[in-house]
C-alpha cells in the first residue's frame, strides 16, 4: 500500500498544467481569466468549483446523496454547479446568493437532463437518428437550447454518444443506434445545434458529451453493468461518435459510471486525460456522472470517499457530480500532498474558463431572465417536432392497408393511443404531458372525431376489466383497427434493463381479439428501443414504429396514417429477431466459420441451432408508401490513391405512384486487412425526395481518410487493397461494385 501512495503522490506532482492543448483565441482569453482569478481564491474555493449539487427538491437522477444545505454552501463558495434545479426561480434565487453573497461573486453553471427536448419535446434520441436528417436534429438542438437557456439553464448533458447495439439496455432510447458514422454525424449536430456559433449568446447552451467512454456496451444489457473490450474495438465502434463531438467544440464531457479496461471511469486518466485531452485535444471540462467518484468504492478501486475523491482529480475529472467526495476531502488531500495545488489549479481553471466562454461573469442571469413564455412551445418549433417526429418514424410492414382513406372509420385502441406522458418518453426535460397532443386527438382532429372509436383496451403489462370486449366492440363498428401498443416511458431510459422484448402480454392478447375480429390491424410501435416483434408482424397488417414521438406524435402519426406525408425513416438500430441474438449490429465481422447462407445448416459454422443469425430487421430499413428502385451502380474511381476520394454513382427511381423520400446507403468492406474488419460498414447516406416516377443519380465521395480503422498497433490509417461497396435502402443492399486503393 505504501508503494501504492508514494506512486500516486509522484503522480500528483507530475500532473500539473504541463499538457499544453492548442487554444483558439478565444479559449486562450477564457483561460487568462481563470488564471486570473484563480490567484484570488482560497484552496476551499477552488475545490467548491469543482463540486456539483443537487438542491434539496430538484429532480433525482440517481440514487439519492446526502442532503445539503445548498444556500450554504453557494454562500461559502463550496459548490460550483447544481444540476437538476426544477424553476427558473430557484435557479435566478441561487445564482443571485452565488454572485452576491459568495466572497468572490463566481456564477453557478446550472446542468440538466435536456436530451430530446426542454418543453417542446422531440422524440426520444433513437427515434429521432431514424430520421437519418442531421439537419433536422440540428434543428432540434437548437430549439432545445433556446427554450433551456429561456429557463434559465446553461448546460445540457447531451448529447449521449453511446453506441449500443443491446435492445435489453433501456438507454439504447437516449443514443443514435449501432452505427458509428451515423452516430458520429448525429452527435456532431447536436453539439452545434446546442452551442451554436457563439457560446455566449444567450439562445444557446453548453454541449457535454457522455459518457464517456463506452458506456453502451454492457454485459448482458444490464445498466451500469461492467464493460471490457479491445482497445481496437473500442477505437472502432465506439470511439467516433465522441471524437466527433468533441471535435464540434463541445465544452464539456461526461465521464461514465462503467469500468473501462479493469479501471472505473471517472478514475481512469488513460481515458478521461490522455485520450480525450492530449488525443482528441479537448480543452474543456469534464463532470462525472452521477455519484461516479464515490462509486469507485463499489467498484472496489477505492477504499474509501477520499480516496475515491483523489483518484477522480488525479484522473484529471474536474467535477464531482452529486455526491461531495471533492470538496469533503479536496483540502485534506492537498495538505497531505496527494494532490498538488496546481492540479486542483488546472481542474478549477478549465471550468471557471466554460463559465466565463458562457458568458456567465458577464452577465450571470442573461439565462432565464427574461418572459420564457414566448420561447415555450413556440408554434414554428411544435412543427418542426412534428416533422421531425413524423421523419422518425418506421413502417416496417404494410400489405396495403396503409394509407387510411378519408373518413375510415377507425377503432383506435391500446395503452399508447391516449398516453400523454408515455408519449414525451424518458427524460423530457421540463415537457409537459398535458401539452402532448396525443395519438387520438391527431387522428380525431384528421379524421374527426365521429370516425375515431377510441377504446383502451389494456394496461401496458396487466388486463383492464372489460377492457378487451370493450375494444372488440369499438373494432366491429369499424373499418379499421389502429392498436397502439409497446412499451411506457418507465420501460425507457436509465436503469430499464429488460431481458425479454416483446410486446408484453396483456397488450399481446389484445392484438390476438382484435385479430379475430377479422377487421384489418395497424400497429403503432410505441418503444424506446429494439423489440422482438414476431407476433406483431405475422398477425397485424400494417406496423408502424413510432417510438415515444414527443409532443406532437399524434398529428405525426395523423400525417403518416392518412398519407399526407409518406413514411421515411429507417432503422438504426437492427430489430433482432429474439432477444437471444443481443447484442445483434449489421457491422458483425465474418469469422473463421462464417455460415455459407442464412438457411446453410452446416454444423460447424457460427450460426445458431434454431434460429437465424439475421435480425428480423436490419439496420437500415424502412418502408414508404412508394417505392425505390436502385440501379446503375458504378464506381466512377475504381483506383484512388491513398488519400485521394472514392466516388460511387448509382440511380434512384421512385417507382410508385406517390412522392417520397429516401435514404440511400452506401456501405463498403475491406476485402483483405491487418485485423478483422466488419463485412460492411456504413460510410455515406443520403435523403433523398423524389416526385412519383422521378429519378436522380446520387454521387457519393467518400475519402480514403474514412477507411481508415485501429490497426494492431492501435494506430488508425486506411490500408491499400481491394473494397466492395454496396448501395441501397438498407444495410442488405445487394447492387455491389468494386475499388481498390492504390
Ligand atoms: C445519470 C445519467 O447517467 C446521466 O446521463 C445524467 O446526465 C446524470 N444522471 C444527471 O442527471
Amino acid at each position: 500500500m505504501k508503494r501504492v501512495i508514494f506512486a500516486l503522490t509522484a503522480l500528483a506532482l507530475l500532473i500539473s498544467c504541463s499538457v499544453a492543448p492548442q487554444l483558439s483565441k478565444e479559449e486562450q482569453e477564457a483561460y487568462d481569466f481563470a488564471d486570473n482569478l484563480i490567484k484570488k481564491m482560497t484552496l476551499r474555493e477552488k475545490i467548491g468549483q469543482l463540486q456539483q449539487f443537487k438542491t434539496r427538491n430538484a429532480t433525482v437522477t440517481g440514487p439519492d446523496g446526502v442532503k445539503r444545505d445548498a444556500e450554504a454552501y453557494t454562500r461559502n463558495g463550496e459548490v460550483g454547479s447544481f444540476l437538476s434545479v426544477k424553476t427558473t426561480d430557484e435557479l435566478n434565487r441561487l445564482q443571485k446568493i452565488a454572485v452576491e453573497e459568495s466572497r468572490l461573486g463566481i456564477p453557478l453553471i446550472f446542468g440538466y437532463d435536456i436530451i430530446h427536448g426542454c418543453r417542446t419535446i422531440f422524440p426520444e434520441n433513437l427515434g429521432m437518428s431514424c430520421s437519418w436528417d442531421i439537419e433536422a436534429v440540428e434543428q432540434y438542438a437548437r430549439i432545445a437550447a433556446e427554450e433551456a437557456a429561456a429557463f434559465g439553464y446553461h448546460w445540457t448533458f447531451s448529447p449521449m454518444c453511446d453506441i449500443s447495439a443491446d435492445p435489453r439496455w433501456g438507454r439504447v432510447s437516449e443514443g443514435a443506434g449501432e452505427d458509428p458514422y451515423l452516430g458520429a454525424k448525429i452527435a456532431a449536430a447536436m453539439v452545434r445545434g446546442y452551442q451554436g456559433d457563439n457560446l455566449s449568446s444567450d439562445k444557446t447552451i453548453a454541449a457535454c458529451v457522455k459518457h464517456f467512454a463506452a458506456y453502451g456496451a454492457p454485459q448482458a444489457g444490464r445498466d451500469y453493468h461492467t464493460v471490457d473490450m479491445s482497445e481496437v474495438m473500442f477505437r472502432n465502434r465506439y470511439l467516433p461518435p465522441y471524437k466527433a463531438a468533441v471535435k464540434a467544440g463541445a465544452v464539456t464531457v461526461m465521464s461514465s459510471f462503467n469500468d473501462f479496461m479493469g479501471v472505473p471511469a471517472s478514475g481512469n486518466r488513460w481515458l478521461i486525460h490522455t485520450l480525450l485531452r492530449e488525443e482528441l485535444g479537448f480543452n474543456g471540462f469534464v463532470v462525472s456522472d452521477w455519484a461516479a467518484v464515490h462509486e469507485m468504492i463499489a467498484h472496489g478501486t477505492a477504499a474509501d470517499g477520499k480516496d475515491a475523491a483523489m483518484q477522480g482529480m488525479l484522473a484529471h475529472l474536474n467535477m464531482d457530480m452529486a455526491h461531495g467526495d471533492y470538496i469533503t476531502y479536496g483540502e485534506e488531500l492537498v495538505k497531505e500532498g496527494k494532490v498538488s495545488e496546481r492540479t486542483i489549479n488546472e481542474l478549477c481553471r478549465e471550468v471557471l474558463a466554460v463559465k466565463y466562454r458562457l458568458g456567465l461573469f458577464d452577465n450571470p442571469f442573461k439565462y432565464g431572465c427574461h418572459n420564457h413564455d414566448e420561447v415555450m412551445y413556440r408554434p414554428e418549433n411544435l412543427q418542426v417536432a412534428r416533422e421531425v417526429a413524423a421523419k422518425s418514424m418506421v413502417l416496417l410492414s404494410n400489405n396495403g392497408v396503409l394509407p387510411l382513406a378519408e373518413n375510415t372509420k377507425i377503432a383506435l385502441i391500446g395503452p399508447l393511443a391516449d398516453a400523454p406522458r408515455d408519449q414525451i418518453g424518458a427524460w423530457p426535460g421540463f415537457g409537459e404531458a398535458d401539452h402532448s397532443v396525443t395519438i387520438r386527438k391527431g387522428l380525431e382532429e384528421r379524421f374527426g372525431a365521429k370516425n375515431v372509436l377510441y377504446a383502451k383496451g389494456s394496461d401496458l403489462r396487466a388486463a383492464i376489466n372489460g377492457g378487451i370486449e370493450e375494444a372488440v366492440r369499438a373494432a366491429r363498428k369499424a373499418d379499421v383497427v389502429v392498436l397502439s401498443i409497446g412499451l411506457g416511458y418507465k420501460e425507457s431510459g436509465e436503469a430499464t434493463s429488460l431481458t425479454e422484448i416483446t410486446v408484453p402480454e396483456a397488450q399481446q392478447a389484445l392484438l390476438d381479439a382484435l385479430k379475430k375480429t377479422g377487421k384489418k390491424v395497424v400497429v403503432l410501435l410505441g418503444t424506446g428501443r429494439a423489440m422482438d416483434l414476431r407476433n406483431e408482424i405475422e398477425k397485424a397488417d400494417a406496423v408502424l414504429v413510432t417510438w415515444h414521438g414527443g409532443t406532437m406524435e399524434g398529428p405525426a402519426v395523423a400525417d403518416l396514417l392518412s398519407g399526407d406525408k409518406n413514411p421515411s425513416g429507417h432503422l438504426t438500430m437492427s430489430f433482432p429477431y429474439c432477444v437471444g441474438q443481443a447484442p445483434i449490429h449489421y457491422n458483425m465481422k465474418n469469422t473463421g466459420r462464417p455460415r455459407k447462407s442464412p438457411t446453410n445448416n452446416e454444423k460447424y459454422s457460427s450460426r445458431y441451432m434454431y434460429t437465424p443469425n439475421e435480425p428480423l430487421f436490419p439496420f437500415g430499413y424502412g418502408l414508404s408508401y412508394t417505392e425505390f428502385e436502385y440501379s446503375d451502380l458504378q464506381v466512377l474511381t475504381p483506383e484512388v490513391e491513398l488519400g485521394g476520394v472514392v466516388k460511387v454513382g448509382v440511380k434512384v427511381k421512385n417507382v410508385g405512384k406517390r412522392d417520397g423520400e429516401d435514404v440511400a446507403q452506401l456501405y463498403v468492406r475491406d476485402l483483405v486487412a491487418e485485423t478483422t474488419r466488419p463485412m460492411r460498414e456504413l460510410k455515406g447516406f443520403e435523403r433523398l425526395s423524389l416526385k412519383a416516377g422521378e429519378e436522380k443519380v446520387v454521387e457519393f465521395e467518400i475519402p480514403t481518410s474514412d477507411l481508415a480503422y485501429c490497426h494492431r498497433d492501435l494506430t488508425t490509417s486506411t490500408d491499400a487493397g481491394d473494397f466492395l461497396v454496396w448501395v441501397g435502402a438498407d444495410s442488405n443492399a445487394t447492387l455491389e461494385g468494386k475499388f481498390t486503393i492504390k
